[in-house]
This record gives C-alpha cells, sequence and structure tokens, in this order.
C-alpha cells in the first residue's frame, strides 16, 4: 500500500444471517476495537431486522454499520423494500448495491444497480457497488470485459471517493472457499483503477476497491496487499468476530 493509497475498508456482509444474539459478535468487535484501534475502517452489513440496534450500540466505537440493498425510490408503495432514506435514519452510513446474489436472485440489472446507488448518494450514504464475473466467463476469458461492463453501467455519474467504493467480487469465489490468485486479482483490479481514474479522474484514483469472496484470517495479507486492492467486502467470516479480526489484523504492521 502505498503513502497516497485510500484508508483500507474492512467490510463485513452478514447476508441472511443472524438474529439478534449475533450482535454479541458485534460487541466483541467493538471492544477489539477499541482496545486496538485498526489501521482500516471497519462496517457491518448486518441484516435489515438489526441495523438500528447495531448502529445504536456503535454509535461512538469505530465501527460503521451498512444496509445489504436499497430500494431506488425514497419512500412509496413499494411493499417489503427499504428506501436509503430510511437505512440513513436507522444509523446506516453505507449501503451495498449489486450484490451478486441480488443480480442473480432478484435480477437486478446494471441500470438498477447504478438507480440503486444514486439513491444511495441521494440519502448521503456511500454506496458499495458490487461486479464479478461468473465462472463460465472467467473460463471464456471475458472477466475483465464484463466486469468493465459491470462498472460502466452500475457506477453513477458524478460519483466521489466519498461516497463510492467499487467491490470485485468473483460470483465463483463467493461462499466456495476458492479464491483468485494474488496476480489475477492484481490484473483485474489495476483494470478498474484505470477505467475508474479514466472516467472520474483523480476521485476514480481515490475510490476504493474491495476484494471479496472467501477472504478469511488465512489469505487476507495477501489478497489485501495486492495493489489497487484497498479492503475487503467479506460474507461468512464476518459472522465470527475472531474472524473478522484477524482479517482486519492484516492491516497491522
Ligand atoms: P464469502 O466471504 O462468504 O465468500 O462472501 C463474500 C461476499 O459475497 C461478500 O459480499
Amino acid at each position: 500500500m502505498s503513502s497516497s493509497a485510500p484508508r483500507p475498508l474492512v467490510a463485513g456482509n452478514w447476508k441472511m444471517n443472524g438474529q439478534f444474539a449475533l450482535l454479541a459478535e458485534a460487541a466483541k468487535l467493538r471492544q477489539a476495537i477499541q482496545a486496538q484501534p485498526p489501521a482500516c475502517d471497519v462496517l457491518i452489513c448486518p441484516p435489515a431486522t438489526l441495523l438500528a440496534a447495531l448502529a445504536a450500540a456503535s454509535a461512538g466505537y469505530a465501527l460503521a454499520v451498512g444496509g445489504q440493498d436499497c430500494h431506488a425510490k425514497a419512500a412509496g408503495a413499494h411493499t417489503g423494500d427499504i428506501a436509503a432514506e430510511m437505512l440513513a435514519d436507522a444509523g446506516a452510513t453505507f449501503v451495498i448495491t449489486g450484490h451478486s446474489e441480488r443480480r442473480a436472485d432478484h435480477a437486478e440489472t446494471d441500470a438498477v444497480v447504478c438507480a440503486k446507488a444514486q439513491a444511495a448518494h441521494r440519502a448521503g450514504l456511500v454506496a458499495i457497488v458490487c461486479v464479478g464475473e461468473t465462472i463460465g466467463q472467467r473460463k471464456a476469458g471475458d472477466t475483465l470485459a464484463v466486469v468493465a461492463a459491470q462498472v460502466a453501467g452500475s457506477v453513477p455519474d458524478g460519483a466521489l471517493a466519498a461516497n463510492t467504493v467499487l467491490a470485485y467480487e468473483p460470483v465463483w469465489a463467493i461462499g466456495s472457499g476458492l479464491t483468485p490468485t494474488a496476480a489475477d486479482v492484481a490484473t483485474v483490479h489495476s483494470a478498474l483503477r484505470a477505467q475508474l481514474v479514466a472516467r472520474f479522474g483523480v476521485a476514480g484514483g481515490a475510490m476504493r476497491l474491495l476484494y471479496g469472496g472467501s477472504v478469511k484470517p488465512s489469505n487476507a495479507r495477501e489478497l489485501l496487499a495486492v495493489p489497487h486492492v484497498n479492503g475487503a467486502l467479506v460474507g461468512g467470516a464476518s459472522l465470527n468476530a475472531d474472524d473478522f479480526l484477524g482479517i482486519i489484523a492484516a492491516y497491522q504492521p
């Protein structure tokens, strides 16, 4: 990490896991962060049912809270959906948009993801925009073209380093225990950086680029040392405070 690199972000995505009892893991995390301030920003994106409670309990700690999705509109007749403004009102400062599980489960297109990221910006949230190729696309040699098209269509015009984070999550690496090699991650992240700089100039150079997909304490140091990797988006290993702290520790000198 060069001295001009953005401050890293280690983000946990709890997905559809956890009831109130899981907040004990976040409490453990807060205690550890307070005892030893991390060399990165730390974020948990819990299920919406836990968001307000987690945000209230985390006030005053270096632990940010985020949503996992938002609707593009600010309010209205959209049963079951949550507006970015509602997430902000509940204490969120981030929201994940366009996770591959939402793209697959809810047929979210790049245009939908872009509208959600715009909603995040409207509500004053940082959007974590997710992109990544399937195993078929990787085998076909299409990885760079696929993620470039996703970035072009999913990251809104006017995005700033202060309100946008890009997460590269190869679909085949999510929850599988498989990861790309550090060299493969470097290839994708340097292409993403070049694309962001070409489109957004200085802001594109300062936007944080996260890697996600089977990040664990045992591989975090290697993956997070890759150039233009400015943090991690962590699923399974974020559900356990010790594992998540093991990933955060990759940034300790
Ligand atoms: P895993 O860390 O469980 O592979 O999940 C990654 C992910 O999808 C985070 O958004």
